[in-house]
């Protein structure tokens, strides 16, 4: 073995020393892009152990003069991964704060990708542009990514659909699919890999949207006390704290199937749910009008339940008294279902048998009947003899004498919702 093998062969101990080491840190954004530059990486890596920045340093996280995020490294290491010196640099005792930027992993449109080091942001501007792919992949030791949804301001749901714009999760065991539009600044995710090998967050926007976002990506790794139940979407900690469902407040979305979970501080060991009581409008509004306990109970198509509640919870408010429950873990289950309708416009219902305005030859040319007839969402109702067979959905419910039946059906309409802010305090 030559000096230089021997050389080469240190080296190598040093890289392999350094990843092992590296993947302690809690997290670890260097990998997070595929096409990060290897060569440049491996060089930086070096670089920094030769330099001897106090590892408590490395990777701390910093905030540059304008809010910017970075992480503290060497300024030789900042520059050779192009990155942006943030100068006053508040955070780090040795090295400076450093924000990198490269090429996110898989576009399928122009962008850039901000990798502050602290976690990777994916953000997309106003302007041109539509689809585009993240790929997250799995790191050696990690386990999880925690998404911090900084912004996102996407086009709404129509019906609970992301028809326009949306994000949506794919590959994580925690969830195997959930798309997400709207509004949902302030919500975060944690998504656990499984068995998978990348996470991938497929971001659609309209041609020519001013639809914005930009999400903080977090890795953690599986010994990391930051990890959480591979079960949880959300987690909550504190001992009191709130939780909104997507998109909450405007509208209620589609396919949601997900747990939030609640950091229980010790020794609580029960925890109260109410709606937010600092909303004007009401806060929980979660398919149908009765809120009836048994209805909703068996409610199959949206509804949320608490973990030694054991019953679902529906309607247009979430009960009379807040919900306690008296063991631990604090999960909070949501299950949305796969359509909200839309809003009725009409109500179709025979009261007596024919209706006479539905079945009389002179209604065959009724552009109304033909819209009937055209799509399943809209209906009329017939009170019979010559009264106006048009009756406004929220009218209908008010109105008396209604047949059991009928207004059973109405009342439990899945229709307008807008979700739920949830709060919660522990005791
Ligand atoms: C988006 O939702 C958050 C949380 O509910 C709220 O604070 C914010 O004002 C909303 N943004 C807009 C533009 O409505």
């Amino acid at each position: 073995m030559n000096i230089l093998q021997l050389f080469s062969c240190i080296a190598l101990l040093i890289v392999g020393v350094h990843s092992i080491k590296a993947s302690k840190d809690i997290e670890d954004w260097e990998n997070a892009l595929e096409d990060f530059d290897e060569g440049t990486k491996d060089i930086g890596r070096l670089y920094w152990l030769f330099k001897g920045i106090k590892k408590d340093d490395v990777g701390k996280r910093c905030i540059g003069p304008n809010g910017q995020r970075g992480t503290c490294v060497s300024s030789f290491n900042c520059k050779i991964k192009n990155g942006l010196c943030l100068s006053p640099s508040n955070g780090c005792t040795t090295g400076i704060c450093c924000q990198v930027t490269a090429k996110c992993a898989q576009t399928s449109e122009d962008g850039s990708c901000v990798i502050t080091q602290n976690g990777a942001t994916i953000t997309r501007n106003t302007g041109s542009g539509t689809n585009r792919v993240y790929k997250i992949p799995k790191v050696k030791g990690v386990c999880q990514v925690k998404l911090e949804i900084d912004l996102f301001e996407l086009e709404g749901e129509v019906a609970g659909d992301c028809v326009t714009e949306s994000m949506t999760v794919l590959g994580s065991s925690t969830v195997s699919r959930l798309e997400i539009c709207g509004n949902n600044t302030g919500q975060h995710m944690y998504l656990e890999y499984g068995c998978a090998s990348d996470i991938t967050i497929a971001m659609k926007l309209a041609e020519g949207s001013i639809s914005v976002y930009s999400i903080r990506i977090y890795y953690i790794e599986c010994s990391s006390p930051k990890r959480v139940p591979p079960y949880c979407l959300k987690y909550l900690t504190g001992i009191n704290g709130k939780d909104r469902s997507f998109n909450n407040n405007r509208g209620q979305l589609n396919n949601q199937n997900y747990k939030v979970c609640v950091a229980p501080v010790e020794g609580m060991n029960s925890i109260t749910w109410q709606e937010c009581r600092d909303e004007p409008l009401g806060s929980f509004s979660v398919s149908g009008r009765s809120g009836d306990p048994e209805e909703c109970a068996m409610s199959k198509s949206d509804w949320v339940g608490f973990l030694g509640d054991d019953t679902r919870r529906c309607g247009q408010s979430l009960t009379a008294a807040p919900i306690t429950v008296n063991s631990r873990p604090f999960i909070m289950n949501v299950h949305f279902d796969e359509a909200e309708l839309r809003t009725p416009n009409h109500i179709f219902w025979q009261l007596s048998d024919p209706c006479d305005w539905w079945n009389s030859e002179m209604s065959n040319g009724d552009p109304l009947r033909a819209a009937v007839r055209m799509d399943g969402d809209r209906a009329i109702i017939c009170l019979g003899g010559g009264s106006i067979p048009i009756i406004d959905y929220d009218l209908l419910l008010s109105l008396p004498n209604l047949p059991m039946e009928l207004l059973s059906m109405l009342r439990n309409l899945d229709t307008d919702n807008t979700g739920f802010c949830l709060e919660y305090s522990q005791h």
